[in-house]
């Protein structure tokens, strides 16, 4: 897929899913979007049902463990196997955290990057690898995190800039994840929202979270998305327009038709934008 390619709203291709999805996929639903590390190398009955949807909808990757910030060396390897499965199920958009997620070992927690000038450069360093072995710009997604890191030296939002400038690659924006970190650490969505580089939007991630007695936020993908995290994703789209964007949902998953509820909410938001940008356009 190209960047300016749109596939409307989609949704996250989980194996629970499959025996509703054979039953017949709804019309509502424009793409699905998997984590390749659990797919690739994937064999029998499983391999098979990913083949049946990948001939028939468009995907989009979305890595859980290449560690983009992280200490260690970067996983080649990984991204070697990304790439022939990408190849061979024809799938054209890749996106990763801007995050760390290893050292030696995998921690399996997503920890944010210290905000500094010295990051920026190694985590820009690694995404122009991570781009230079899949021959293709990636998109790089703004995390969740619970304890802003230490030693920082420019916001969060300057950070993202920085990198994405640096690496020249492509914003994945989860209008969710700025959700939770607003109101756990206390800024405005809004402001944080127009200091990122939208223009280089790619991808777009909505999804719910979890509250704790205290009000405290924790990014679980195990809820509803609730109201103010739409309207987060209708300002990102008056921003940037109707990108591809996909309903991320990994625990307490309902029936398909609550989720399709949510991806036919998203193609709602998307479609009044798309009017009014051709509106825009056939004015000008
Ligand atoms: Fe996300």
């Amino acid at each position: 897929m190209k960047a300016s390619q749109a596939f409307g709203a989609g949704l996250g291709f989980r194996r629970e899913l499959i025996p509703e999805l054979k039953a017949g996929v709804p019309p509502d639903i424009g793409f699905f979007e998997l984590a390749p590390e659990n797919w690739v190398g994937m064999g029998g009955s499983s391999a098979r049902d990913l083949r049946f949807f990948t001939e028939r909808y468009p995907f989009v990757c979305h890595g859980l463990s290449l560690s983009l910030g992280g200490p260690g060396a970067l996983d080649e390897a990984l991204l070697r196997r990304v790439k022939g499965f990408m190849r061979e199920h024809g799938i054209s958009l890749y996106t990763e955290h801007l995050s760390w997620c290893s050292d030696d070992g995998h921690l399996y927690d997503l920890l944010p990057i210290p905000f500094t000038g010295d990051a920026v450069k190694w985590v820009a360093a690694r995404i122009r690898r991570a781009q230079e072995i899949l021959g293709q710009r990636i998109g790089i997604e703004n995390a969740s995190y619970y304890v802003v890191p230490p030693g920082g030296e420019m916001g969060e939002a300057e950070f993202i800039s920085a990198v994405v400038a640096e690496a020249d690659c492509l914003l994945h924006l989860d209008v969710n994840n700025i959700h939770v970190n607003s109101t756990n650490h206390g800024y405005d969505p809004i402001a944080f929202l127009d200091a990122l580089p939208l223009q280089k939007t790619c991808y777009v991630h909505v999804a719910g979270h979890y509250v704790e007695a205290d009000g405290f936020l924790v990014d679980t993908h195990g809820a509803e998305v609730i109201e103010p995290v739409w309207a987060l994703l209708d300002a990102a789209y008056q921003r940037c327009g109707p990108v591809t964007s996909c309903v991320e949902r990994d625990f307490n998953i309902p029936p398909l038709t609550d989720l399709v509820d949510e991806v036919r909410q998203v193609a709602t938001i998307m479609a009044r934008h798309a009017a009014v940008a051709q509106r825009v356009i056939a004015g000008s």
